[in-house]
């Protein structure tokens, strides 16, 4: 059977064909998947989630100045919060599907999604994710950084450098009128080559409106495959790469810390980006 994408490239009734809608059809006709022209972000709209981008950056600076030992991930989550609301955003991860804290707080074997807590307390050799994401005028921007609290073991230190180069390169590959499985593609193969494994289970996607929107932006895969990536739209790249088994769980009790199913220590970093015609352009610098 063939498998059929959706037609999501609409060309209303009499209009004439401008040069995209060309481009966008050829490939639509082939059978692949392209963006709705809903993801096609205006230039006013690119300069919303940009604004939202730069508070983001400076929430993240703000957190990078003052995290150190001893400190609990609920101190991290006043910072955000305090920060974000002071200079006229919103911390989007507050009240989002019920998560309780203003930011992600994710330690060692925690992937993503950890709570802030007055009762989780940063140690020496912490390898620490904080993931935030800002809304400005109703435009979202996200983003994530790993923090070395202290000195840390090799090991662990490299995972967080691969995970940052996986970032890198999947953003590299990414190239207008590309598709996003060339994203999962490459960063799957950096971890590979260096002995890790990429988290399947969750996702980079299209942000800027709403904090998640189409498309799935999956951290492996193949090669011309998944959405086509045409100039204007605008994901995030966010692999979460282990140290051991791609597994993960859930935990039970608060139904959001995403955990490794072996407990080895897991990284990740994000960006959010908008598609340019000469490659991506990093929107949370
Ligand atoms: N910031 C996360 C992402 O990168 C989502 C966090 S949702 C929350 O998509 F509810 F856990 F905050
Ligand atoms: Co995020
Ligand atoms: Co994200």
């Amino acid at each position: 059977m063939i498998k059929r994408n959706k037609v999501n490239w609409k060309i209303p009734k009499g209009a004439e064909l401008t040069e995209l809608d060309k481009k966008v059809l050829y490939f639509q006709n082939k059978g692949h998947l392209v963006p709705t022209r809903e993801l096609i972000k205006t230039p006013e709209q690119i300069e919303g989630i940009r604004r939202a981008g730069l508070l983001n950056t400076a929430v993240l600076d703000k957190v990078a100045e003052n995290i150190k030992e001893g400190m609990s991930t609920a101190e991290i989550d006043k910072i955000v919060y305090d920060y974000t609301t002071s200079h006229g955003g919103i911390p989007a991860c507050l009240g989002y599907e019920g998560f309780p804290k203003s930011v992600c707080t994710s330690i060692n074997e925690v992937v993503c999604h950890g709570i802030p807590s007055e009762e989780e307390i940063l140690e020496e050799g912490d390898i620490i994710n904080v993931d935030c994401t800002t809304i400005v005028d109703g435009y979202y921007a996200d983003a994530s950084r790993m923090f070395i609290i202290g000195k840390t073991t090799p090991e662990k230190e490299k995972l967080v450098q691969v995970a940052r180069e996986c970032m890198d390169i999947g953003a590299e590959a990414a190239q207008p009128f590309g598709f996003v499985g060339d994203i999962g593609h490459a960063v799957e193969k950096h971890a590979k080559k260096n002995g890790f494994s990429v988290v399947r289970d969750l996702c980079g996607h299209g942000v800027g409106l709403e904090f998640h929107e189409e498309p799935d932006v999956l951290h492996y895969g193949r090669k011309g495959t998944g959405m086509l990536l045409v100039p204007g739209m605008v994901f995030t790249i966010e692999p979460m790469i282990n140290m051991g088994t791609w597994e993960v769980f859930i935990d039970e009790e608060d139904g959001w810390t995403v955990v490794t199913e072996d407990e080895l220590p897991s990284a990740q970093w994000e960006h959010t980006y908008v598609m340019t015609d000469n490659g991506l352009e990093i929107l949370t610098y």
